[in-house]
C-alpha cells in the first residue's frame, strides 16, 4: 500500500514538473523601476518562472529597455531561454501600453502575429484603445503543436464594447489564419462597475457557445482587499485547444498568500493577479528545441491603421466613435468628455451602456 502512495507521490510531483502554463499578467505600469527595485524583481521572477509562455499588458515605455531586462535577468535567474515579443505602443492619447509575450523560446516559436486592425483611429472610429495583439505559436512540447493566443488590456470605460468586439476579433482570427485555436487572454476589465450583470446579454463572445470562459465571475483577479473583481481572463475556442487545456487548473495566482507578502508588498509588484492555465504536455516529446536566437527582443510591427480618408465619417457624432477624444474633434466621446464638457450631443446615448 505504502509504495502505491509513494509511486502517485512521485507521479504527482513529475506531472507538476512537466506541466505546461501560460499565464496573463497585468503588471500595473511596469517599467525600469520596477526592474530596479530588488524586492519588487524577485517577486517578478518568482511568478513568471512559472510559466511557459506569458502575456503581460501595460508595458508602459515606448523602448524596451526594462521588459527586455527583465527577461535577462528572468534567463539568468531560471538558466532557461526565455525571449519575447513586443508589440507596437498603443493608445489613442499620449498614454501608451505594449502587450508583450514572454516565452521558451526552447520549446516555443511565435510563427506568425499581427494587431487586429479596428478601423480608423484618425477618425475616431476605430473600436480598442489598444488593439489585440494576435500571435500564432508552435509548440514543441505540448500534445497541441499549433495555436494562436490575441492579447487584450481594454479600455474600463468601454470594456462593454470592447469585450463585444473581441468577438469580431475572434472571427477575423479564424479566417485569418485558418484555425478555431485561439485563446483570448488579459485585462478585460470584466466585472465590478465596469461590466455588470445586465451587460452580458448584449455581449457576443460570452453568448456564443462555441467560447468558453475559463475564469468565472467568482474569481478575484485584484490584489486590493476591498473588491472582488474578475478582470482577467480566459476566453479559449477550438476542441483541439479546449481539449489541451488541463480541467480545473485555469485561475488567479494570489502571489500575496503563495509567497507570504503583506497587502502593500502585494501592491508594489501590481493590482492585478496574474491568470494561469494548464495545457497538456506531449507524453512522448523527445526533447528536440528550436534554435535559439541571438537577440532577445523580437518587435511585433506596427500597427496597422486601415486606410483613413475619413470620408462619410460624422465627427460631430459618437456614433460607432466611443473612446474619440483627438484634440482636432471638435467635440469628444471619451469618458472625461462630461466633466470637461466637451461631449458630442449624443455621447450619452451612444457610449453609456
Ligand atoms: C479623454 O481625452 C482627453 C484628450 O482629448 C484626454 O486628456 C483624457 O485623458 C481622456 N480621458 C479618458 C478618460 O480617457
Amino acid at each position: 500500500m505504502k509504495w502505491l502512495i509513494l509511486l502517485a507521490l512521485v507521479g504527482s510531483i513529475l506531472q507538476a514538473a512537466l506541466a505546461f502554463k501560460i499565464g496573463s499578467f497585468n503588471i500595473q505600469r511596469f517599467g525600469i523601476s520596477k526592474v530596479e527595485d530588488p524586492f519588487v524583481l524577485d517577486i517578478l521572477l518568482r511568478i513568471l518562472r512559472r510559466y511557459d509562455l506569458i502575456s503581460v499588458q501595460e508595458v508602459m515605455s515606448s523602448d524596451d529597455t526594462a521588459i527586455i531586462r527583465l527577461v535577462q535577468e528572468l534567463n539568468q535567474a531560471t538558466g532557461l531561454k526565455y525571449n519575447l515579443l513586443i508589440s507596437d505602443h498603443l493608445g489613442r492619447s499620449t498614454y501608451r501600453e505594449k502587450y508583450v509575450y514572454i516565452y521558451r523560446e526552447d520549446i516555443l516559436k511565435p510563427t506568425d502575429w499581427y494587431h487586429y486592425d479596428d478601423d480608423c483611429e484618425v477618425c475616431g472610429t476605430d473600436t480598442f484603445m489598444r488593439e489585440p495583439f494576435v500571435v500564432r505559436f508552435s509548440s514543441l512540447a505540448t500534445e497541441l503543436k499549433d495555436f494562436v493566443l490575441a492579447s487584450i488590456h481594454t479600455s474600463p470605460d468601454y470594456a462593454v464594447m470592447e469585450v463585444d468586439a473581441l468577438y469580431d476579433v475572434w472571427e477575423d482570427a479564424k479566417q485569418r489564419l485558418l484555425t478555431e485555436d485561439i485563446l483570448i487572454l488579459g485585462d478585460y476589465n470584466s466585472d465590478c462597475s465596469y461590466v455588470r450583470e445586465r451587460h452580458w446579454p448584449m455581449i457576443r463572445l460570452r453568448q456564443d457557445a462555441n467560447l468558453h470562459w475559463l475564469i468565472g465571475e467568482g474569481a478575484d483577479t485584484t490584489v486590493s482587499l476591498n473588491n472582488n473583481c474578475a478582470y482577467d481572463r480566459f476566453v479559449v475556442s477550438g476542441v483541439n485547444l479546449q481539449n489541451a487545456v488541463i480541467p480545473g487548473t485555469a485561475k488567479p495566482l494570489n502571489y500575496e498568500v503563495e509567497y507570504q507578502l503583506t497587502n502593500d508588498e502585494a501592491k508594489s509588484v501590481s493590482d492585478h493577479y496574474p491568470i494561469e492555465v494548464e495545457l497538456r504536455e506531449d507524453a512522448f516529446y523527445s526533447g528536440q528545441q528550436f534554435p535559439i536566437s541571438a537577440e532577445i527582443g523580437i518587435s511585433g510591427g506596427k500597427s496597422l491603421n486601415g486606410v483613413c480618408d475619413c470620408v462619410g465619417v460624422d465627427v460631430s457624432s459618437c456614433s460607432g466613435r466611443c473612446g474619440a477624444s483627438a484634440s482636432h474633434f471638435a467635440c469628444k466621446c471619451n469618458a472625461s468628455c462630461t466633466s470637461n464638457g466637451n461631449c458630442c450631443v449624443d455621447y450619452t446615448a451612444n457610449c453609456k451602456l
